[in-house]
């Protein structure tokens, strides 16, 4: 099949930027894909960063340290950008203004003030394709979840659980990063890193808050700075927030939790919905299997739980019979922003990467939280129709 090609520049070039590097070596995987995403330039601050991207990938054909010189290049359709959240409005808003398309790192800006500038970029921009990565929604256990929801199967909604735990954190041994510090991290501490992954879903369902409450935590105070003094640990690591929902038709709590210090999980994503009529659960712990509880009255209350097949968003050459991890679904995220690109209005599948209405609604519920926990309150949200 000829692909269409899209020429990427990648800004940022640490933990996230080699993922994207290595989904785009791995399209081979996908099998019906007419797109294809090829990075011809790289740029990061520290250049020695670039050199893992001139050694792997031999479409690499500039780097940069400056990014305004990389938007410069004629050559390159659309960009990638991961860089710490200090950095998202100003890089993010010029990519725009440059007439690249992009798909940026969350939380799309440090605080709400940002994101609105990167908002009005688009607004200013609107033939600029511009989505935000998360990529948990394409674990076929979540694209079962959301079928479900689609097809109203729950019955009344009694209540959802959603999360993002980590437990790196729980080592106070652990030096700090520009992610615990709130110059570069953001306020929003674990919410800013692990929020709109947890928000990602419930915004696609519709499901806004009308209020929330917030309990946040800060358990480790204080971190080595690798150079041999002790430092404040300024972020938030735990957030849970007990959210009111009410979408005219339904009107249920939902409780939403991201955590850097959850002993005994990494990198463990779940939703769990709870309704009268049927109930299902997905957990990256247990990344093949989704649950689900059938219910009509006087029945029998029994779990199920189901192997789902690999059966992905876009179709692979993996078997059916196969798991589905991690940067899997970071190869289908990418499918479905390329897809996207090359037919706006026309993708392959209707699952489309999150947009930056919802990175802005994930704002609204972030600082929300945060004036929730200053003042003791449940904040109310008022969102615009
Ligand atoms: N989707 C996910 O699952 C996921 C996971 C981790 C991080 N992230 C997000 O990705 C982004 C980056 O996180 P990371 O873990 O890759 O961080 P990282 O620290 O590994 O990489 C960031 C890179 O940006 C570079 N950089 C800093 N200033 C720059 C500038 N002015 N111009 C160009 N490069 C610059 C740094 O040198 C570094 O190489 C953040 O927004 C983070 O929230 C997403």
């Amino acid at each position: 099949m000829t692909r269409t090609i899209i020429r990427f520049g990648v800004i940022g070039c640490g933990l996230m930027g080699k993922e994207f590097a290595s989904a785009a070596a791995r399209w081979c995987h996908l099998t019906e894909m007419d797109s294809e995403p090829r990075i011809i330039a790289v740029c990061d601050a520290n250049p020695a960063a670039t050199q893992w991207f001139k050694d792997s990938l031999s479409s690499v054909e500039a780097t940069y340290t400056d990014y305004r010189e990389m938007l410069a290049n004629p050559n390159i359709d659309a960009i990638y950008c991961a860089v710490p959240h200090n950095l998202h409005a100003q890089i993010y808003i010029d990519i725009i203004e440059a007439g690249k398309h992009l798909l940026g790192e969350k939380p799309f800006g440090i605080d709400q003030a940002s994101n609105t500038l990167i908002s009005e970029a688009i607004s200013r921009n609107p033939h600029v394709i511009v989505r935000c990565s998360s990529e948990f929604p394409f674990f076929p256990g979540v694209q079962q979840m959301v079928q479900w929801v689609e097809e109203n199967k729950f019955g009344k909604i009694i209540e959802v659980e959603a999360g993002f735990w980590h437990s790196s954190d729980l080592d106070p041994t652990k030096p700090i990063n520009w992610k615990r510090r709130i110059a570069t991290n953001g306020e929003y501490g674990c919410m800013g890193d692990l929020g709109m992954h947890v928000l990602h879903l419930p915004l696609r369902f519709g499901w806004k808050p009308k209020s929330v409450r917030a309990l946040l935590s800060k358990i480790v105070p204080e971190r080595p700075d690798g150079k041999g003094e002790i430092v404040p640990c300024e972020t938030w690591d735990n957030a849970i927030l007990a959210c009111e929902v009410d979408t005219g038709g339904q009107q249920f709590p939902m409780v939403l939790s991201t955590k850097r210090i959850a002993p005994g999980h990494a990198n463990t994503w779940f939703i769990r919905i709870m309704g009268t009529e049927f109930s299902a659960e997905f957990t990256t712990k247990n990344p093949k299997q989704v649950s689900s509880l059938p219910y009509s009255p006087g029945g029998v209350q029994s779990w199920h739980s189901t192997d789902s097949p690999y059966k992905s968003a876009y179709s692979t050459i993996t078997g059916a019979i196969f798991e589905f991890g991690f940067s899997d679904s970071i190869l289908q995220m990418w499918a479905a922003f390329c897809d996207e690109l090359a037919h706006p209005t026309e993708m392959a599948q209707p699952f489309y990467c999150a947009t930056p209405e919802e990175a802005a609604a994930s704002h609204q519920v972030f600082t929300a939280a945060l004036e929730s926990n200053r003042t003791g309150q449940t904040i109310a949200l008022h969102w615009e129709e």
